[in-house]
């Protein structure tokens, strides 16, 4: 059988980069296409290291439309996984033109090259953030979408258009008709197992996990709690955090589900990958704590803007169709946070 190759936008990023290692081990050829814009090579110098294999890496931008027709001449992937955008919820409502230049358009030129060169296998990274607001707090892919904030509505628009791309062509072109998952991850944390590669937010992290790893290897001072009076078992906001090992498992099953019935005569799928229960802000804490060793200095402060109280997945669809489900504990979790951070107390530099 001959080797696939996949195109993995995005690829040096934190999820990216672990999705590298998966693909590597399970016998795909990887090229890499990101502008860094949000992250380092190095990462993928370290996928290396981990795998004993490399990627083919181009340093380019997804928008640059002639540069990717000659990456997708060159390297003929059959499938593409497409993590490249940008994420900072905060940022997306200062510079909503950005978001939507870079997540939207960016995904136009994807899938118009992919169009031209035949290549119709598509996973996307989308977010349980396009559920927007609903008095359910498991959510099912059945719900509507209806997402609050720039960055948000750019993922919804993305499924939208997708949806709309293998509408068009699934009666049309039955012999070679567009392959698409969307994929709504959950709050994805944790690392790769060696410490060598994780999360390596810009400055200040915005997220609730490499927030407390900083406060906990010293770089910052103190967590605030944002908010312990919302209605949950113990007052602070309830997720689902899934650890990046198993999410980028979710994207192989997904490259697998391709062949499958649900798939075969063309199709756009959105499937949750999440472990169908949650964690408060204080269990995560409690739980670092306990396996560090280290005391977590936190504050109780006000609600952030915009956060809701709980939810989490209704994994069901992805264990049914993909055959997929969570296999780590927030221990592993946490204790894989905690390796990639007190052994890259800098990140990647
Ligand atoms: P990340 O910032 O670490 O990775 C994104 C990568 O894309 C970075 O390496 C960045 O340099 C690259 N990139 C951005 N715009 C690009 C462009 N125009 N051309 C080429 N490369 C570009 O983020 P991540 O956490 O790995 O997230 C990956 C994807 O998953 C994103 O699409 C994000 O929106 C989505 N997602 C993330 C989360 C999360 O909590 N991390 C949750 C839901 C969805
Ligand atoms: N939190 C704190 N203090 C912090 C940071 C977070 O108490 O310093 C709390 C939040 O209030 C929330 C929980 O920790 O209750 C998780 O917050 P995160 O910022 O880690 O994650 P969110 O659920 O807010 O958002 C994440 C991603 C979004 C994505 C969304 C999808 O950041 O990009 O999940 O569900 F859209």
């Amino acid at each position: 059988m001959s080797i696939h190759t996949v195109l993995v936008t995005g690829g040096a990023g934190y999820i990216g980069s672990h999705a590298c290692v998966e693909l590597l081990n399970s016998g795909f050829n990887v090229v890499v296409v990101d502008n860094l814009s949000n992250s380092k090579a190095t990462s993928l110098d370290r996928v290396k290291q981990i795998t004993g294999k490399s990627v083919r890496f181009y340093e380019a931008d997804i928008r640059d439309k002639e540069k990717l027709n000659n990456i997708f001449t060159k390297e003929k992937p059959t499938t593409v996984i497409h993590f490249a955008g940008l994420k900072a919820v905060g940022e997306s409502c200062e510079q909503p033109h950005l978001y939507y230049h870079n997540n939207v358009f960016g995904t136009l030129v994807l899938t118009e090259v992919m169009q031209e060169h035949n290549v119709k296998q598509l996973v996307f990274s989308s977010s349980a953030t396009v559920y927007g607001i609903t008095d359910k707090t498991q959510y099912s892919e059945d719900l509507p979408i209806g997402a609050i904030n720039p960055y948000g509505r750019s993922k919804a628009m993305v499924e939208d258009i997708l949806r709309d791309l293998a509408a068009a062509d699934s009666k049309t072109k039955p012999d070679k008709p567009w392959k698409i998952a969307l994929l709504r991850y959950f709050n994805p944390i944790g690392a790769h197992d060696s410490g060598l590669i994780g999360e390596d937010p810009n400055g200040i992290p915005n997220n609730l996990m490499p927030y407390v790893a900083q406060v906990a290897i010293g770089k910052l001072p103190q967590l605030s709690v944002f908010g312990d009076d919302y209605p949950t078992k113990d007052g602070t906001g309830v997720r689902d955090y899934i650890h990046v090992i198993d999410l980028v498992k979710g994207h192989i099953s997904a490259i697998h589900a391709f062949n499958k019935e649900q798939f075969l005569s063309g199709n756009c799928k959105a499937y949750n990958l999440g472990a169908g229960h949650g964690y408060s802000v204080l269990d995560i804490i409690n739980t670092f704590e306990k396996i560090t060793g280290k005391s977590i200095n936190y504050k109780i402060s006000p609600r952030r803007n915009g956060d809701l109280a709980e939810y989490y997945a209704n994994p069901e669809l992805a264990l049914k169709e993909l055959n997929w489900k969570v296999e780590k504990t927030l221990k592993d979790m946490v204790a894989d946070t905690w390796n990639w951070q007190s052994k890259n107390p800098q990140g990647y530099q």
